[in-house]
């Protein structure tokens, strides 16, 4: 049985104040949640301040993005083993906006996932594909290929423990979702990708759906048997949107 896990990406938005009001938020009201893990993402800058609000709560923090490199002379990055000083668990890579914003190709993520674990981190891949993808039936071409890229770099036990999430991303962010069949094909088919290399690994790895996911759709989509959670974009952002939708994943 996998327990579900439902992750709060904050993205680009907040300030010290409103960051403060939403990390109480969430502290307030997630002991009601008893059967699901809850991690928030905040922006990195506000790492330390959520740290602090949630440190002796059952709620995890993580960043949203993670540097390929260790240390060294790489201006602006931000590394893992940083990360984990300020008490991360989690850390996204391959989020669709940082591949098509920022123009991190697969090999790129390949790394920052070697990265993330190589600190001890947990990564939250992201997998999803575009809307001509999905419209001109490459779907699975594409999120098998992203995921591959992982596979190949850390091999499946270096993907065992870690987290997916699979967003396809005209979901993101638009108010639309495919539904719940939908989803489950896409996640059915992650997972028996992962178990022709490993059955014990595909069957215990968390695959979090994401994409417009809300308050008023999420006990659906939970509901399949390849959905392990959520990552929350829009719908993370206030307090008690996001409890109702990590109640719905308990
Ligand atoms: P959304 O974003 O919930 O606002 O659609 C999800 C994400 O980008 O992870």
């Amino acid at each position: 049985m996998r327990r579900k896990l439902v992750a709060g990406n904050w993205k680009l938005n907040g300030t010290l104040a409103g960051v403060e009001r939403l990390a109480e938020g969430i502290r307030a009201g997630a002991q009601t949640v008893s059967a699901a893990d809850i991690v928030v993402c905040p922006t990195f800058v506000h790492i330390p301040k959520v740290a602090g609000l949630l440190a002796d709560t059952s709620v995890a923090w993580g960043a949203q993005d993670v540097s390929d490199q260790d240390e060294g002379a790489y201006t602006g990055e931000v590394a893992a083993p940083m990360l984990v000083e300020l008490g991360c668990r989690y850390a996204i890579v391959g989020h669709s906006e940082r591949r098509i914003l920022y123009g991190e190709d697969d090999a790129l993520v390949a790394r920052k996932f070697l990265a993330a674990r190589r600190a001890g981190l947990i990564p939250i891949l992201c997998v999803g594909e575009l809307l001509d993808e999905r419209e001109s039936g490459i779907t699975e071409q594409v999120v098998g290929r992203q995921l591959d890229a992982v596979l190949e770099a850390a091999g499946e036990t270096g993907l065992a423990g870690s987290v997916i999430a699979y967003e396809p991303v005209w979901a993101i962010g638009t108010g639309r979702t495919g539904g719940p069949e939908q989803a489950q094909e896409v996640h059915a088919f992650i997972r028996a990708r992962i178990a022709a290399r490993d059955g014990t690994i595909a069957e215990r790895i968390r695959i979090l759906h994401g994409g417009s996911v809300k308050g008023s759709n999420a006990a659906e989509l939970f509901a399949m048997e390849d959905v392990d959670g959520g990552l929350i974009g829009g719908a993370s952002l206030k307090a008690e949107e996001f409890l109702t939708i990590c109640r719905a994943a308990s």
